[in-house]
């Protein structure tokens, strides 16, 4: 990541259009190859069985794998692969990270999903923990509150099955680069937009 022209200040607010080109010329690819870095942390999910039947990165490529085979378009793909990435760094809002990530390349639809897919899932189980399993409720008549709890019929709650046929990380890597190679919604859009033309 070092190499060609870096910019010279030591306060931002020094800084020069000459820094910027210098420092957009690496920043605009290393954005684009997001990725590869997103595919690496989700690869930490391996081994991470957490008392489950199977371990994270296995529920998170069988929920992708079950979302596929049932049509979804590659967004919602991404997205259902996605969804429990945040489980190693937020063990207390893991549905927060994964919507984080995903935001600047989503629908507001499928942010929603993400985001709200902890408390829809708490439906199966909360009640086993002493806590309120129709938490849900309060989003009751939310635009999204059907598309969410359909989410985690689908997919996300039976995609915990060691005997299902799941497809392999290999398979989703060509739609993981192509969804973070350019954001929908972002502050830095224009930037990262007119040097993809
Ligand atoms: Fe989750
Ligand atoms: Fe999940």
């Amino acid at each position: 990541m070092s190499e060609g022209a870096s910019a010279t200040f030591h306060d931002m607010s020094q800084s020069t259009q000459q820094d910027w080109d210098a420092i957009m010329s690496q920043n605009i690819p290393f954005a684009r190859n997001g990725g590869r870095r997103v595919l690496d942390h989700l690869k930490l999910l391996n081994g991470d069985f957490g008392g489950f039947a199977i371990d994270r990165l296995q529920h998170s490529l069988q929920t992708a794998t079950r979302a596929y085979r049932d049509g979804r378009p590659e967004d919602y793909v991404v997205m259902a692969l996605l969804h429990d990435i945040g489980d190693t760094l937020g063990a207390y809002n893991h549905p927060d990270i994964a919507a984080a990530i995903l935001k600047p390349f989503v629908s507001e639809e499928l942010h929603w999903i993400v985001e709200h897919h902890g408390i829809f899932q708490g439906y199966n189980f909360f009640h086993f923990l002493g806590l309120d399993r129709n938490m849900r409720d309060k989003f009751r008549g939310h635009q999204y509150y059907e598309a969410t709890a359909e989410f985690i019929d689908k997919y996300d709650c039976p995609a915990f099955d060691p005997n299902y046929d799941t497809a392999p990380l290999e398979f989703f890597e060509p739609m993981v680069m192509k969804f973070f190679e350019y954001p929908k919604n972002s502050i830095y859009k224009r930037e990262t937009v007119t040097e993809a033309a």
